[in-house]
């Protein structure tokens, strides 16, 4: 169990039943044209529920109109979801439209479809927290706490200019502009190598 302010986290993956609370805070937080389907959100955790990582809240956030922000809870001794990074693998170097649409087993690139904390939660350091908590989780499955037949090798996302420092923060570095276009703003690339040491 970590600590960010006034709250106990937990890391664990996502159960499949609490996919649909997660897709709640993915509605509620990313702009309609960005925010992925409960349908993408089903497949990507039944095709690698390793890369789906919960970020569980054991402590209410503070007295005062939180209840109607609040996400849904679990259960009270398991905690409340309140943020997620989900991924799926693929063959390729770089993020694509192509890239994302499947998981590949095969692949060594994870690809970052969402990193994303509920509103009520945000701007307490829970992202850069769950960032390097993940970047750990697959450290770990790199050193064999998994049935993954080869090692994944890095870590690729696409960011909007004004979020590039939370994951340079986190150890990712800059590829430069993306050739993905999704949306009138500019994306970015990033990726995190994961043949260096964890810096967690
Ligand atoms: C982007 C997102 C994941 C950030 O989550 P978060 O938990 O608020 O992130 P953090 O608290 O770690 O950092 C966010 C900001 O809060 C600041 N912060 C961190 N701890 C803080 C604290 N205790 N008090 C005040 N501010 C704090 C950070 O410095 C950072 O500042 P910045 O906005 O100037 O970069 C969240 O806003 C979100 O889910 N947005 C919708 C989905 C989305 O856009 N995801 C990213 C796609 S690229």
């Amino acid at each position: 169990m970590s600590r960010t302010k006034e709250l106990e986290l937990q890391y664990r993956v996502l159960p499949q039943a609490d996919v649909s609370k997660a897709h709640i805070i993915e509605a509620a937080e990313y702009p309609e044209s960005e925010a992925g389907s409960l349908g993408n959100f089903i497949s990507r955790q039944a095709a690698a529920p390793h890369l789906f990582l919960g970020c569980y809240a054991h402590a209410p956030i503070g007295a005062g109109g939180q209840e109607q922000d609040a996400p849904a809870r679990t259960s009270d001794d398991e905690g409340v979801l309140v943020g997620y990074i989900v991924s799926t693998q693929s063959s390729d170097d770089h993020l694509t439209h192509e890239s994302m649409s499947f998981h590949d087993p095969k692949g060594r690139s994870v690809c970052i479809h969402s990193v994303c904390v509920a509103g009520a939660y945000q701007r307490r350091g829970i992202a850069s927290e769950m960032l390097k908590e993940y970047l750990k989780h697959l450290h770990s499955i790199n050193e064999g706490e998994s049935t993954l037949p080869h090692r994944l090798e890095r870590v690729l996302l696409i960011t909007h200019k004004e979020r590039i420092g939370l994951y340079s923060g986190a150890g990712f570095e800059l590829v430069g502009p993306s050739e993905v276009e999704h949306g009138p703003e500019l994306w970015y690339e990033m990726v995190y190598n994961l043949a260096q040491p964890n810096q967690a």
